[in-house]
């Protein structure tokens, strides 16, 4: 297939293009290089520098590309700025991708994979989360979110489109060849933050609350590979079929703890770690872990990477080669 990957110079993107390139894809990355890096792009797939606010710009490379379908990771992440911001993330999550489906019905490609989030769930009260679980995000970044997936659903039922939401949990780790990883500036995520002590480059890791109702009293997250979710793009680009949307969650069903995440680093890179117990941050939700049986069911995908040290080891594999990321 001819595949379109809007944002596929970041963290996620790159290593879904890896994964497409590796299935005899024929990829073409559109991204403003706004967060992403030009050196996290597979050499095979192509590579336009545009910003999906540049509609015109957009709807002229998917008529020329006669591509078969998109995929869309391209969006504002973080969730404390979008409390702060929250009209930039609208513009960027839900206003860009209104051209970039605008552009998709004009040049008459009709498949789409998208970015979600488990953030749509807000604080759900059943675990594992599952799909019907109430969509109820609980900041403006999992609302962009759920409002895309609006979008996504109305267009399937008025003009074909294929759509699949991807609600990802926590993805983390990097490429099992170390040849991309994590680079996030500002870096906001756990692993990769804990791995920035075992470098020097951080005195220790907060945690944030040590008395929430789990067994350790610290947060539970599910940490999906970023390969696994590479690999479930792939299924869902090629699987995806015209009705409805289609929304799945990918993680790894298991959750692990803030104490476990950081302990699990120590006995990666041999370092201690030093730990500072904080309050809670408003909006941490104690436990969040995906119960993934429906793409299972759908695509027959399941996280290969269950055991969250080898997620780590992988991320360490990068970290410890590419102390400051692509500037490397
Ligand atoms: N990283 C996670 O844990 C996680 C979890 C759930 C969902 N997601 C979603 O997955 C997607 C990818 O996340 P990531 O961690 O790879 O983020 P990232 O910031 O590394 O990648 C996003 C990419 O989109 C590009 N981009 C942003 N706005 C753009 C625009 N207007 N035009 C063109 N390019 C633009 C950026 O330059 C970047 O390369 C995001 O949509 C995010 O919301 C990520």
């Amino acid at each position: 297939m001819r595949i379109f990957v809007a944002g596929g110079a970041g963290y996620v993107g790159s290593h879904t293009v890896k994964a497409l390139v590796a299935a005899g894809h024929e990829v073409t990355v559109f991204d403003s290089l706004v967060a992403g890096h030009r050196d996290a792009v597979d050499p095979a797939a192509a590579f336009i520098r545009g910003d999906l606010a540049d509609g015109r710009a957009l709807a002229d490379v998917l008529k020329q590309g006669r591509f078969d379908g998109v995929i869309h990771f391209a969006a504002f992440l973080n969730v404390g700025e979008s409390v702060e911001k929250p009209l930039m993330y609208y513009r960027n999550n839900v206003t860009n991708t209104l051209n970039l489906l605008e552009a998709m019905e004009a040049a008459d490609v009709r498949r789409i994979v998208f970015s979600s989030t488990c953030a749509v769930y807000g604080e759900p009260d059943r675990l594992p989360i599952t799909e019907d679980l109430p969509k109820a995000p609980i900041n403006p970044y999992g609302a962009t979110k759920l409002a895309v997936e609006g979008m996504l659903r109305d267009s399937a039922g008025a003009w074909g489109l294929a759509a699949v939401a991807l609600r990802y949990f926590n993805a983390a780790g990097a490429a099992a060849d170390g040849s991309i990883g994590e680079d996030h500036s500002p870096e906001l995520h756990l692993i990769p933050l804990v791995l920035q002590v075992a470098l020097g480059q951080r005195e220790n890791i907060k945690i944030f609350g040590t008395d929430y109702p789990t067994p350790d009293g610290t947060c539970i997250r599910d940490y999906i590979h970023v390969d696994d979710l590479a690999s479930a793009h792939v299924r869902a680009i090629e699987g995806a079929k015209p009705g409805e949307l289609e929304a799945f969650n990918v993680g790894t069903g298991r959750g692990n703890s803030v104490r476990e995440i950081i302990e699990a680093c120590r006995s990666v890179t041999g370092h201690a770690i030093p730990a500072i117990e904080q309050a809670r941050r408003p909006g941490d939700p104690p436990s969040l872990y995906a119960d993934a049986s429906k793409i299972k069911a759908r695509f027959g995908w399941s996280a290969r990477y269950v055991d969250v040290r080898e997620t780590i080891e992988s991320a360490w594999r990068w970290h410890s080669a590419h102390p400051a990321g692509y500037a490397n």
